[in-house]
């Protein structure tokens, strides 16, 4: 059996495969892979682990000729034509849980960098502009008492909300079905995603992106953001007319977002490297490593159960 591993990931996960007797290549540069050299690599693969930069659309599928197992080294797949991997018999798996705390935490970081002008203030410090203590020096917005509103109250959604609890903050949330335990927690309280839009101090975002969410939060949702709002998206660009977003922020129509997903990366838009009143990230929220480890060891997982018959263990439904 041969996997190819279509980037350089924590060596747990070779070190798994080979055990097995599996054999495993893996792209050997330190940067993305091209489309041909994809295709390439994985027409006579049994078994693919893959990253969410590679599209593996009708066009690619057709061409894996012996493909069993798409193993997406992320939790998100829509990277991944999932229905028409299905309908050609390989099995498709992400990477949930284990990379649920270490997102929160960079929504969190996100949600503290915006309301507290983090960013701004270190820029400042770097460009040797303190000159002593002033009342009204990068003035925030404190988070106690505000309103945290969920938009998708998932694994990362809940664990977000959880640690902003201890914040003090308000939790409530946007999501299709209503989540008993968590509103037991937390207090949560379920609201529809134009009431939360419109009252929360603090907007994250957690949704999955496919064809329902693409644009969720469009030109109308976003007008509807106080003008005081803290946008934070740790899920996918593509969720937020980004564009919209921008000029919004230009304008000061809202207090500050935190990014750490962009539409179309890498070609992010860099009109966003103009804004003060904006975090970005390079998309780091599962980039600790404690949860890459236990991403590899996951996808390495997934890949030996499908090529020995057995079921993944997180495979996409
Ligand atoms: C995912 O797993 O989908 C994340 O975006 C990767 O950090």
């Amino acid at each position: 059996m041969k996997v190819f591993i279509t980037s350089k990931i924590s060596s747990v996960a070779k070190a798994l495969l080979v055990k097995e007797g599996i054999t495993v290549k893996e792209y050997p540069k330190n940067k993305t892979i091209s489309r041909d050299e994809l295709i390439n690599s994985t027409k006579n693969a049994d078994g693919i682990i893959s990253l969410l930069t590679e599209k593996f659309d009708k066009d690619l599928i057709d061409k894996l000729q012996n493909c069993k197992v798409i193993a997406n080294y992320a939790v998100g797949y829509n990277n991944i034509d999932v229905d028409y991997a299905k309908s050609k018999g390989i099995v498709v798996t992400n990477t949930p849980d284990v990379l649920t705390d270490a997102t929160a935490e960079i929504a969190v970081s996100l949600i503290l960098a915006c309301s507290r002008r983090i960013v701004e203030s270190d820029n400042f410090m770097r460009e040797k502009k303190f000159v002593g203590w002033e009342p009204k020096l990068f003035q925030g917005i404190q988070l106690t008492n505000k309103t945290l509103g969920i938009v998708g109250a998932g694994r990362i959604g809940q664990a977000t909300a959880r640690r902003m609890k201890g914040f003090g903050c308000k939790i409530i949330y946007y999501n299709k079905s209503k989540k008993v335990e968590f509103e037991k927690e937390l207090n949560a309280k379920k609201v529809t995603l134009e009431k939360l839009l419109k009252t929360s101090d603090v907007i994250s975002i957690h949704v999955p992106l496919n064809k329902q969410t693409k644009n969720l939060l469009d030109k109308e949702k976003l007008d509807m953001l106080k003008p005081t709002a803290i946008l934070v998206n740790t899920a996918r660009g593509e969720i937020v007319e980004e564009k919209y977003l921008i000029k919004l922020l230009k304008q000061n129509k809202i207090f500050s977002a935190g990014f750490d997903v962009y539409t179309n990366e890498p070609n992010y838009n860099k009109e966003l490297l103009k804004l003060k009143n904006a975090v970005l990230l390079p998309h780091i929220g599962s980039a600790t490593f404690e949860t890459r480890d236990s991403m590899a060891k996951l996808v390495a997982k997934n890949v030996i159960n499908v090529l020995n018959g057995k079921p993944a263990l997180t495979p996409i439904t």
